[in-house]
């Protein structure tokens, strides 16, 4: 019988959490010890949705001291948007997995994890359907100035768009035969191809992980970010946030890009260097962008962006749908029953897979590294 905290919230309830748990789990939940708690976000010192990390995490919201309380010696431990400090891990000495619900574990010190011998996991692709389907909403409303003519429409100008873009710079585009490059052909890349294709558009992909059989499966040609931004009519910006990746795309690429090219980032808001976007949407350099992500998170009242008249702008939404929960939650209590169950993880699931692998240095024991020595043996080949 192992045990299990699982840290709801007001996203994620104690009651979905439960009903996927027992779908996944089957007779095996019954001889588990679960225990459920609701993160309070508006306690003493919570931490707000932050995009700069505070100690070691980013992203979260809740007290990592009301989890270091409630933690006990609990063996796994299943979350969301909860604050997993180092901390919080050093009050759990028995703590052996720590199962997210979130694709990118962004609000668990993965370091910390690591060298505690303990496997953190997150879920694969678990919002790539909404994310892309924004992605193509943002670029259709930025490309046919949807939400601009609604809003003109409101505000009680009916000919605003003056028929379909003639008094407008760049005329409103069709989709069909347009070229779309997509930079960062993961899970949401390529929903996003596969909705592109649906438009008779071509598709270049950027993405220096993936090789030329990949990209083509999914219906893309593999090219650099130099040809893909001087060829692409549209630009979509779904690669994962990393050192490597800040600031990618930026002034030299811009300058690059055809003036009538639009961009579109719902990966994260750093990928994008947005002063360098904003000069280049003020300079017409570029069309237009779609931006659901942003460098500071929420965006300010005086954040140059609002002022442009050729952006559409949605606030870090590109990932809600009816289903995103209910997915999050099958994809996370599916990994705590391989876990369960002794078996191999998914590849990919596990965000740090040398939890699994034994070095030279694993077996000199001392009192600080027993627990992950012992935590290693444990996972030996399971990642
Ligand atoms: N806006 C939202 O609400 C929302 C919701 C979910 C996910 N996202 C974001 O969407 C993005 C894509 O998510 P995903 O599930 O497809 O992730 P993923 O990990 O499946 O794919 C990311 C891809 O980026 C690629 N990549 C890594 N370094 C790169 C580089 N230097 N240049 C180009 N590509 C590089 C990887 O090889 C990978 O194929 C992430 O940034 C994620 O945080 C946003």
């Amino acid at each position: 019988m192992k045990k299990i905290l699982v840290i709801t919230d007001s996203y994620l309830t104690r009651q979905l959490w439960e009903k996927g748990l027992r779908d996944a789990l089957g007779n095996l939940y019954g001889s588990q010890e679960f225990r459920y708690t609701e993160l309070r976000t508006d306690a003493p010192g919570s931490m707000k949705w932050s995009t700069e990390p505070v100690k070691g995490v980013r992203e979260a919201t809740g007290d990592p001291g009301q989890i270091e309380k409630e933690i006990e010696d609990a063996e796994i431990l299943v979350i969301h948007f909860a604050p997993i400090t180092a901390d919080v891990m050093d009050a759990d000495k028995n703590l052996r997995l720590i199962s997210s619900a979130r694709g990118g574990p962004v609000n668990v010190d993965v370091e910390a994890a690591t060298k505690r011998g303990i496997i953190v996991t997150g879920t694969i692709g678990r919002l790539a359907p909404p994310v892309a389907d924004h992605t193509i909403g943002l670029l259709l409303a930025e490309v046919r100035h949807i939400a601009r003519d609604h809003a003109a429409v409101m505000n009680g100008s009916f000919f605003s768009g003056q028929f379909l873009g003639r008094t407008r710079r760049i005329p409103v585009q069709e989709m069909e035969d347009k070229t779309i490059g997509i930079v960062g052909f993961g899970q949401v890349g390529r929903e996003v191809a596969k909705r592109a294709r649906g438009f008779d558009m071509k598709v270049l992909a950027f993405d220096p992980y993936i090789d030329e059989a990949t990209a083509a499966k999914h219906g893309a040609a593999k090219v650099d970010l130099d040809t893909l931004v001087r060829e692409s009519d549209f630009v979509s910006i779904n690669a994962r946030e990393s050192p490597e990746t800040f600031h990618l795309l930026g002034e030299k690429q811009f300058a690059m890009m055809k003036r009538t090219a639009y961009v579109v980032n719902t990966s994260r808001g750093s990928i994008i260097d947005e002063k360098a976007l904003v000069k280049a949407l003020q300079n017409n350099l570029i069309a237009g962008a779609g931006i659901d992500v942003f460098e500071e998170e929420p965006l300010k009242k005086d954040n140059p962006l609002l002022k442009l008249k050729n952006v559409t702008i949605t606030p870090h939404t590109a990932g809600g749908s009816d289903r995103s929960s209910l997915r999050s939650i099958a994809l996370t209590a599916g990994t705590v029953a391989r876990y369960l169950k002794g078996e191999k993880f998914v590849p990919g699931e596990v965000v740090n897979p040398s939890v699994c692998r034994l070095s030279e240095s694993d077996f000199r024991i001392w009192p600080f590294r027993r627990r992950h020595w012992r935590g290693r043996l444990g996972f030996y080949g399971r990642c």
